[in-house]
C-alpha cells in the first residue's frame, strides 16, 4: 500500500478529512497547553463532520523514550504502568471535555510497533537508513540531537544536554535538502502559520545532516527489526503513530482501505516548537518510504500563564478540569478560541476567562437566546409565528446574517478562529440591538393591538432566525451550547443535523412558523467573583499536592519539584474590568440569569486555606517526600549552609570504590575536587558540563585516601534511594549561592 510513487503535490480532497493533533508525552499529566490543540483539532472536526466531510480525528499518547523511562523510575514504576496511567490521564480529559476524537493512539499499542517496524526496515531497504558511530550532545528533555560541544545547552529548552557516544543507525537526511526544499516551494500551503514556514526553510538551507535514527543506551522503545539491541528514535517511532494509527504496516484488508482512504493526511496540528520535525523529518521519512507527504502542517503558538509557556517543568500549569467544573468546556473552548489569535503565543489568565465568559457568553449570546426564546414562550405560547413581509430593519438583519456567514466560513477554514468569532458576535449584538430597537414588548399607543401583535411575530421569528444561523455556525466552538439552543428552538439533536451535514445547507429563512420551541434553560450563569477564587484555590491545592492519583496506580510528579505558588490562601481576584450585564428592560419576561457559583452543576467552594493543607503524599510512591517529624531550624541555621551553583569539569570512576565518582568542579571562582556516592546511577561522561549544587562549606573529609571537598545535592528516590542531581532551567553563573 505504500508503494505508491509519492505525489510531491498539494490536492485538497473535499470528501474527507483526516486531522492529528501531536501525540503527548507521558511523562507529565495533561494540562491547559495539551488541552488546546486537542480542542482546537476538534472544533475542526465537529464542523468538517457538519459539511458532510467524511472526517477522521486522531489523537494519542508518545510513550517511548529516555524521558519516559526515567520519569517512570522516579515514580518508582515500571514504563508500562507509569505510561498506561498518564495516558488513561490524557483520555480520560478528552472524554470528559466530550472531545469527539475518532481514534486515541497509544505508541506501546501493538498496531504501532508493527507499523514502526514496518516503516524502519522499508527505509533500511530502499537504502536510506545505514549504520555508523555518534558522539555527540543528545537532550532527553526533547528528545533532540544537538550540535556543539559537551555542555552545550538545548537549543529549545535550554537544559545541558548529555554526550551521548553509540554506534546507530542514520537516516540520510542530508539526502532531503533539496526535495525538501522544492517540495515547500511546490505547496506554498504544507506548513503554517508564516513564521513557521520561515523558521523551516532557514533551518533546511542551513544543510541537513544525517540523522541518527536508533539508541543503544537505554531499551524502552521499538526495537529495531533484526537488531534489537538498538531501538528506534523516539522522534521516528512518534512521527509514524499517523500512519499506523490508520493501519500502516498491517496485512490486514480493512487497515490497508483504511490508509488509503484517508492518507495523506490533511492537517496535522502541532505546537510551534515541534514544527522541526514535523515540516522536516517527517517528509523526508515518508518520501524516503514512497509515502506521500502530508497535505498540511499547521502550528499553535504557546498558551501562557504567569508570563512563561505553561507546562510542568516550569510548574506554571493549570489543568483544564479546573475550568471544566466551575465554568464548563464550552466556556474554555470559547476562550481558547476566542482570545488566542490561532498560530500566536497567548495568554491565560482566570480574569480574562471570567470576563469573556460574563461578556461574550452569559450576557452575549446567553442572554439575547434566553429573551427570545422567553418572548415566543410569552406571546405565542412557544410557536414561531409567521413572519410576515420584511421591513427596512429585517432586510438588513438578514443581510447581516448573510455577510456573516460569508466572512465566517473563510475565516474559520483558514485557522482564523478569534476573527471568525468576533464576526459571528457581531450578528449576537446586532439581533441584540434589533430586539431593543423594536422592543417587541411594549405597545405604543399609537399601534393598534393587531398591528402589534404582528410587528411582535415579525421581531421575534426574525431574531430567532437570526439565532438559529448564530447556533449553527457555533456549534463546534460551543458544541452543549448549541445542543442547548438547538431543542429550544425546536429543532431537535443538534447531533442528528450534523451527521446530516446542516452546515453544508445554511441559509436564512431555515426556522419555519409552526415550530414548536422546547422551554427555556439557562445556558450560561453568570460566573460571579467567587468563580475565580475557586478555580485558583483549586489550581493552588492541586499544585500542592506531590502525588496524583491515576485510576488505581499512584503516579509521583517525575522531575522538578514543585515550587508553591504561594505561603498564603488564595487572594480573591476581581475582575480587571467588571462585565456588566446589560440591564433587563422593565417589562421583558426573561428571568435573571443564575449565577455561575450557585449553579446546581458546580460543586462547593475548595476550602480557602490551602496553604495551611498538608501536601498529600502516597507512601507507596514516596516514602521520603515527608519528613517523619519535622524538624525545625531558623533562617540563622539556614543560613549557615553554604549552597552554590558549580559545574562539573571532571567525572571519573576511582579503581575498587564501586560507589564513589570523583569530580572536579568550577565554582566560578575556585576549582575542587569532590568525591560523590552516586557511581552506581550516572555515567561519569554525562556528568561534564553539567551543572549541579553543592554544599561549599561543608568540612574536608578524607575518603579511599582523596579528600572531598563539599557535598552534591541530589534527591534521594524510593526504593534504593537512587540520587537525582538537583539542577535549574534557566541558565545560572557559577558560584550564584542558593538562599
Ligand atoms: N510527544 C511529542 C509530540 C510527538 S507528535 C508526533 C511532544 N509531546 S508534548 O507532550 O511535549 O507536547 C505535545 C503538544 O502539546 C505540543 O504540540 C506542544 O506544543 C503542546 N503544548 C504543551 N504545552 C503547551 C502550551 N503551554 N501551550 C500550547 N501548546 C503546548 O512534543
Amino acid at each position: 500500500m505504500e508503494g505508491r510513487t509519492p505525489s510531491m503535490t498539494n490536492p485538497s480532497s473535499p470528501a474527507r478529512f483526516y486531522l492529528t493533533t501531536p501525540i503527548y508525552y507521558v511523562n507529565a499529566r495533561p494540562h491547559l497547553g495539551h488541552a488546546y490543540s486537542t480542542i482546537v483539532c476538534d472544533a475542526i472536526a465537529r464542523r468538517k463532520r457538519a459539511l458532510g466531510i467524511e472526517t477522521w480525528f486522531l489523537t494519542g499518547t508518545d510513550e517511548h523514550g529516555q524521558k519516559i523511562e526515567r520519569s517512570a523510575k522516579l515514580a518508582g514504576r515500571t514504563p508500562q504502568e507509569f505510561a498506561a496511567a498518564i495516558s488513561g490521564q490524557f483520555r480520560s480529559l478528552w472524554d470528559q471535555l466530550g472531545l469527539t476524537y475518532d481514534d486515541f493512539i497509544r505508541t506501546t499499542e501493538e498496531r504501532h510497533k508493527r507499523g514502526v517496524q514496518h516503516l524502519f526496515a522499508t527505509l533500511r531497504e530502499r537504502g536510506f537508513i545505514y549504520k555508523g558511530s555518534y558522539t555527540g550532545q543528545y537532550c532527553v528533555f526533547d528528545e533532540l540531537y544537538v550540535d556543539g560541544p559537551p555542555g552545550t545547552p538545548c537549543p529549545d529548552c535550554g537544559r545541558i544536554t548529555e554526550t551521548v557516544s553509540e554506534e546507530n543507525y542514520f537516516f540520510k537526511l542530508s539526502a532531503f535538502e533539496r526535495k525538501l526544499l522544492k517540495f515547500y516551494e511546490a505547496n506554498p500551503s504544507f506548513m503554517g502559520p508564516e513564521s513557521t514556514r520561515r523558521e523551516v526553510i532557514s533551518f533546511v538551507r542551513g544543510g541537513l545532516k544525517d540523522l541518527s535514527v536508533s539508541r543503544t543506551s537505554f531499551s524502552w522503545g521499538i526495537p529495531v527489526p533484526g537488531d534489537e539491541k538498538h531501538v528506534i528514535y523516539v522522534w521516528l517511532d512518534a512521527l509514524a503513530n499517523y500512519i499506523t494509527a490508520l493501519g500502516y504496516g498491517s496485512g490486514d484488508a480493512a487497515d490497508q482501505a483504511r490508509f488509503a482512504k484517508f492518507w495523506p493526511a490533511d492537517m496535522h496540528l502541532i505546537g510551534k516548537e515541534i514544527s522541526r520535525f514535523h515540516c522536516v523529518y517527517w517528509p523526508a521519512f515518508l518520501i524516503a518510504a514512497g509515502i506521500d507527504p502530508p497535505r498540511s502542517v499547521h502550528a499553535n503558538g504557546w498558551l501562557l500563564f504567569d508570563q512563561g509557556k505553561m507546562s510542568k517543568s516550569r510548574g506554571n500549569i493549570v489543568r483544564a478540569e479546573t475550568v471544566h467544573t466551575v465554568l464548563g468546556s464550552d466556556a474554555l473552548r470559547y476562550f481558547l478560541l476566542r482570545e488566542i489569535p490561532f498560530g500566536q503565543d497567548g495568554n491565560f489568565s482566570f480574569d480574562a476567562l471570567v470576563q469573556r465568559y460574563n461578556g461574550d457568553l452569559a450576557n452575549g449570546y446567553g442572554n439575547l437566546v434566553s429573551r427570545v426564546v422567553n418572548m415566543v414562550h410569552k406571546y405565542f405560547g412557544g410557536v414561531v409565528p409567521e413572519a410576515g413581509a420584511e421591513t427596512r430593519m429585517e432586510t438588513a438583519l438578514h443581510e447581516s446574517a448573510q455577510r456573516t456567514l460569508a466572512e465566517f466560513v473563510p475565516q474559520f477554514d483558514n485557522l482564523n478562529f478569534s476573527d471568525a468569532l468576533k464576526t459571528l458576535w457581531s450578528l449576537v449584538a446586532e439581533t441584540d440591538g434589533y430586539l431593543t430597537a423594536n422592543a417587541p414588548w411594549k405597545r405604543p399607543e399609537n399601534r393598534s393591538e393587531i398591528e402589534h401583535a404582528e410587528h411582535q411575530a415579525r421581531v421575534l421569528a426574525t431574531a430567532a432566525e437570526a439565532i438559529r444561523i448564530i447556533t449553527a455556525l457555533v456549534y463546534p466552538v460551543l458544541p452543549d451550547a448549541a445542543a442547548k439552543v438547538w431543542r429550544q428552538l425546536g429543532q431537535g439533536e443538534i447531533a442528528d443535523a450534523a451527521r446530516q451535514s446542516f452546515l453544508a445547507h445554511l441559509e436564512w429563512g431555515g426556522l419555519k412558523p409552526g415550530t414548536i420551541f422546547e422551554a427555556p434553560a439557562p445556558l450560561f450563569p453568570r460566573a460571579e467573583k467567587d468563580a475565580i477564587e475557586r478555580m485558583v484555590a483549586m489550581e493552588e491545592q492541586n499544585s500542592q499536592s506531590v502525588i496524583e492519583a491515576a485510576g488505581s496506580v499512584a503516579v509521583a510528579e517525575p522531575t522538578e519539584p514543585k515550587v508553591p505558588r504561594s505561603a498564603e490562601p488564595a487572594p480573591a481576584q476581581e475582575p480587571k474590568k467588571k462585565a456588566e450585564r446589560k440591564p433587563m428592560e422593565e417589562t421583558e419576561p426573561t428571568p435573571a440569569p443564575e449565577s455561575a457559583s450557585t449553579s446546581a452543576s458546580a460543586p462547593a467552594a475548595v476550602g480557602a486555606s490551602v496553604a495551611s493543607q498538608p501536601a498529600t503524599a502516597s507512601p507507596a510512591a514516596a516514602p521520603e517526600a515527608q519528613p517523619a517529624s519535622p524538624q525545625v531550624i531558623t533562617i540563622d541555621d539556614f543560613a549557615k549552609v553554604e549552597l552554590r551553583v558549580a559545574q562539573v569539569l571532571v567525572a571519573e570512576r576511582i579503581p575498587k570504590a564501586d560507589k564513589l565518582l570523583r569530580l572536579e568542579v568550577d565554582l566560578g571562582y575556585e576549582r575542587r575536587q569532590i568525591l560523590a556516592g552516586i557511581a552506581q546511577y550516572y555515567e561519569p561522561e554525562k556528568l561534564i558540563g553539567r551543572k549541579i549544587v553543592i554544599v561549599a562549606n561543608l568540612a574536608p573529609r578524607k575518603m579511599r585516601g582523596l579528600e572531598s571537598n563539599g557535598m552534591l545535592l541530589a534527591a534521594s528516590l524510593p526504593p534504593d534511594g537512587a540520587p537525582v542531581l538537583a539542577g535549574f532551567l534557566e541558565d545560572v553563573p557559577l558560584g550564584a549561592r542558593l538562599k
